[in-house]
């Protein structure tokens, strides 16, 4: 038997209502509160192994060695999203023991002294127009504070348990991936400051799907969007409106007034994207075929059961429906003649520890 390994799986989230621009970038602090919903099955699974040699973190280009990740896919990183991934695993250990031992949970002084190795895949194939870091950076922060504890069965005890260990993990994601922090629990997760909070849902049960338009690397970064957005005349004014939209999807939720969220969700995420193409150096993410598909879905916003339709920084549309009707509703977007994914909502992130450790 090797070293101990421990293990993590965290799913991707989707805005309703987004985060487009930073307050503080070097503690990624938004200008406005966000609101998304936590998928479920589109995955990042992460591993972290005590090294038998070394002191620093490695990223090991190779598949997680627990079961469910059998089939799964490890992401090509460029030097900088490696270097990035890396700090933030050392930042989570560095941040362990305070977070463990708010909660009660002693640290393992065993895990601070060694190397760690880390290995990281995905349950999308990558180029497959699905953002990663949301659901990688939730992923390494829950696999890395496991990793520090003395005894992780308690720690997966408490974090079943009490959603505050959720919600202090969450602060710690947001520090290398904003959108992260909104993956940690679900389905609907509120994000405001530093905090994040599940909101409380009277919805029906739901399906998500991705249409996916284009599958190739976007051209601008989340972080170049995110100050690039500053410098259109659209800006003026844009926290106080995601504000009142956060407080008002929020309350929709709890009604389960789906036709509510549907409107605003439209308007909000045509909004992100008029910022994009309106700052001082325009850039779009749409393809036509975006265009095309956002034409062919504006006619049931208005509908007494409408899809939520909303797009990422990116060219691909995310319809969310009733499941009751999702099986229409699938024929239809596979009508637009792209691929098409199906999800629906999720959880958050799970430890797996597995006692056996890495072979
Ligand atoms: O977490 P970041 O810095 O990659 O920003 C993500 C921003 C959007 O995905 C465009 C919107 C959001 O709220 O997720």
């Amino acid at each position: 038997m090797g070293s101990l390994s421990f293990f993590a799986k965290a799913p991707s989230n989707i805005a309703l209502i987004k985060y487009m621009g930073k307050k503080d970038s070097s503690r990624n602090l938004p200008e406005n509160s966000s609101l998304s919903m936590t998928l479920d099955r589109l995955c990042t699974y992460a591993e972290i192994t005590r090294a038998a040699t070394g002191s620093d973190v490695q990223w090991i280009a190779e598949l997680p060695r627990h079961e469910a990740a059998k089939n799964l896919t490890v992401p090509q990183l460029s030097d900088n999203g490696r270097a990035k991934v890396l700090r933030h695993v050392q930042r989570s250990r560095e941040a362990a023991t305070d977070i463990l031992t708010a909660f009660g949970l002693a640290a393992d002084s065993s895990a601070f002294a060694g190397g760690w190795e880390l290995r990281s895949a995905n349950t999308f194939p990558q180029g497959s127009g699905i953002a990663s870091s949301a659901s990688s950076f939730a992923a390494v922060t829950l696999a890395s504070i496991l990793a520090c504890a003395k005894d992780p069965s308690a720690f997966c005890a408490m974090w079943e348990r009490d959603p505050a260990l959720r919600a202090a993990l969450a602060r710690l994601a947001r520090l290398g991936s904003g959108s992260a922090c909104r993956s940690l629990d679900g389905p609907f997760v509120l994000w405001s400051g530093e905090d994040v909070e599940v909101v409380k849902s009277g919805l029906p049960s739901l399906a998500h799907f991705v249409v996916l338009v284009s599958a190739t690397e976007k051209k601008v970064s989340s972080s170049n969007a995110h100050l690039a957005v500053k410098t259109s005349p659209l800006w003026n004014g844009r926290a106080s409106r995601a504000e009142e939209r956060v407080a008002a999807v929020r309350a929709a939720i709890a009604q389960g007034d789906l036709a509510k969220i549907a409107r605003i969700s439209w308007n909000e995420s045509w909004e992100m994207h008029s910022l994009f193409h309106t700052c001082a150096e325009p850039f779009t993410y749409w393809e036509p075929k975006t265009v095309e598909i956002l034409q062919g879905l504006s006619p049931y916003i208005a509908e007494k059961s409408p899809p939520i339709v909303t797009l990422d920084a990116g060219p691909n549309i995310h319809v969310i429906v009733e499941s009751a009707y999702q099986d229409e509703w699938e024929k239809r977007l596979r009508g637009f003649g792209v691929p098409v994914l199906r999800d629906g909502p999720g959880r958050g992130a799970q430890p797996l520890f597995q006692q056996k450790g890495a072979p």
